[in-house]
């Protein structure tokens, strides 16, 4: 079944499964710092308020008690995460 990504003070979305979860972000515009996208610089963490993720290589980085590294993991249930700095769009060309 197809779980719900909700960010917290953002808004909710159905990921598509074959997308790691930054790539899932990215397909929503929502602005994730991200550097190594394979889990060695720490850059992309995000607070995991909320569910269960499933890494799918294991990450090299540091991730402190709480956090998780969107490059390399997938939503393993509904999920509800806080995005460092809040959740920001990014502006589309018109
Ligand atoms: S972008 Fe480097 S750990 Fe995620």
């Amino acid at each position: 079944m197809a779980n719900i990504i909700k960010i917290i003070e953002g808004f909710s979305f159905i990921p598509r499964s074959e997308l790691n979860l930054l790539e899932a972000l990215e397909s929503q515009k929502v602005n994730v710092d991200y550097q190594c996208r394979e889990g060695f610089c720490g850059s992309c963490q995000v607070q995991l308020l909320e569910g269960e993720v499933e890494y799918t290589s294991e990450p090299i980085a540091f991730i402190p008690e709480g956090r998780i590294l969107p490059c390399c993991c997938h939503a393993k249930s509904d999920l509800t995460i806080e995005i460092p700095g809040g959740c920001h769009l990014k502006k589309t060309e018109q």
